[in-house]
């Protein structure tokens, strides 16, 4: 499948030695997100704000305007957003977490409950810090990583409707749902599951929020797998998903394709007022949220871009590509792939590591150590509960690593790069050794942990 776009501007990429590899993994304290970015041949980490921008956003961004009131970039930014989403309140802000601030600190009270199909790190622990708490109700599909099915994004709505009959259903302030599900496998949610969530909520007076960070790549995956929007255009199918709730928070450091950005959506005009109220005493006047006006420029103009059906086709068959060729090699991902990553079920590949030696940690290091790759751990070093001593107490369901996919950045050579190393390591996965905790931090612990390996 031939991307829509050829190839203008290049950063040149690190090609280091093993012992280099290996010298560098080890003063990172066997955490990837401490390496330098010199130091990596492919970079996986995330597929956040790491997109390559389009000769027409880098055109647009010279007439941003950067008056600190009223701007005109801030206008076609409004313009778009509010054309996309259907909202008619929109506030920008500098990425999703600090929507997600804004918004949490002006809709959920202390001892609430946020319902997600799953909630995203950030959002989760910006739930926790306004005093509420997050409860993850992702459908019973999800938990089957190897079946086919479409639509394992969905929220399971028995289990919400249970909840919002229950003893605790006076508690649920709010019910975000994650599209896609970056939590759990990069899985699309369909729109009758959106329809049906909306109108539960409606029902209980509750508020209905989309997470829509990855808007474009859920609405491509709705219009390839459920029957109905086939021959609805991805922004078409975009806009009516936006219109099943009353208001989004979205980083736009994905399907924005833009380094920075975000916006909060809104439709209640009392709860605009307090967000802007305190968008402008921390992130910025309400025409500008923390953005530049030349970013308000590249992100209206990556709005355009990003629904194009073409890239995404183009994008989605590279992921799946890639996945066939992992597979084939012998190592499994979660099913069927997503587009913005692809999760390697890394507890399966190793099998001589139990969960308190962080297989999933261990896939990554050595996909670092071997090629220079560096990944995300998914798995119970980021998601396991543990004691004082960080000893592993409950395992997380399962030991994944996730392999994000940055937008129009590697060709699918660098992807088959990617899945040669891992082939590699399959033959003899043994040689992979465990790690052990040496030092973490109290919250969001896979960002700072330092770890060092079994011998
Ligand atoms: N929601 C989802 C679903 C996300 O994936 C992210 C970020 C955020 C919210 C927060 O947005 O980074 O702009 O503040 N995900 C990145 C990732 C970091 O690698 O998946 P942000």
């Amino acid at each position: 499948m031939l991307p829509p776009y050829r190839i203008k501007v290049v950063e040149p990429i690190a090609f280091l030695s093993a012992e280099q590899r290996r010298m560098a993994i080890a003063s990172a304290g066997y955490n990837p997100f401490n390496l330098r970015a010199d130091q990596i041949t492919i970079d996986l980490l995330s597929d956040s704000g790491t997109g390559a921008t389009s000769d027409a956003q880098e055109a647009v961004a010279a007439l941003g305007d950067e008056s600190y009131a009223g701007a005109r970039s801030w206008f076609r930014f409004r313009d778009q957003v509010g054309s996309l989403t259907g909202y008619p309140f929109i506030l920008p802000v500098h990425q999703g977490r600090a929507g997600e601030r804004v918004l949490f600190s002006n809709l959920l009270k202390p001892g609430q409950i946020c319902v997600s199909n799953t909630h995203f790190d950030t959002t989760h622990a910006n739930v926790e810090l306004v005093g509420a708490r997050p409860v993850d109700l992702p459908c019973a599909e999800a938990a089957d990583l190897d079946s086919s099915e479409p639509f394992k994004g969905n929220i399971d709505l028995d289990a919400l409707e249970h909840l919002l009959d229950g003893p605790d259903g006076g508690k649920v302030g709010l019910v975000l749902m994650t599209i896609t599900n970056n939590g759990l496998g990069a899985q699309p949610v369909s729109m009758a599951n959106l329809k049906a969530t909306s109108e539960l909520c409606r029902r209980h007076r509750i508020p209905f929020f989309l997470d829509a960070a990855r808007f474009a790549e859920n609405a491509w995956l709705v219009h390839e797998r459920e029957p109905a929007y086939r021959d609805m255009a991805p922004r078409q199918i975009a806009t009516t998903a936006f219109g099943y709730a009353d208001g989004c928070v979205v980083s736009l450091k994905k399907d924005g394709l833009s380094a920075v950005g975000g916006f909060i959506g809104l439709r209640d005009e009392q709860l605009h007022a307090a967000c802007e109220a305190n968008l402008i005493a921390t992130e910025g006047f309400s025409t500008y949220g923390g953005l530049a006006g030349h970013d308000l420029e590249r992100l209206a103009q990556g709005l355009r871009e990003v629904v194009d059906p073409w890239y995404l086709q183009a994008r989605a068959a590279s992921t799946a590509r890639m996945a066939q060729l992992i597979n084939d090699a012998g190592v499994d991902t979660v099913q069927p792939a997503g587009i913005h990553a692809l999760y390697l079920n890394a507890g399966r590949l190793l099998p001589h590591l139990s969960p308190a030696q962080f297989p999933g940690h261990a896939l990554g290091c050595q996909l670092y150590l071997d090629g220079g790759i560096r990944c995300a751990e998914l798995g119970s070093l980021y998601l396991g509960a543990m004691d004082e001593n960080h000893q592993l107490v409950t395992p997380a369901p399962f030991e994944l690593v996730r392999l994000a996919i940055p937008r129009r950045v590697y060709t699918d050579t660098h992807l088959e790069y990617v899945a040669a190393i891992l082939a590699d390591i399959a033959k003899d996965p043994e040689r992979v050794s465990g790690y052990r905790i040496v030092s973490a931090p109290p919250i969001l612990r896979h960002f700072k942990v330092r770890l060092e390996p079994l011998t």
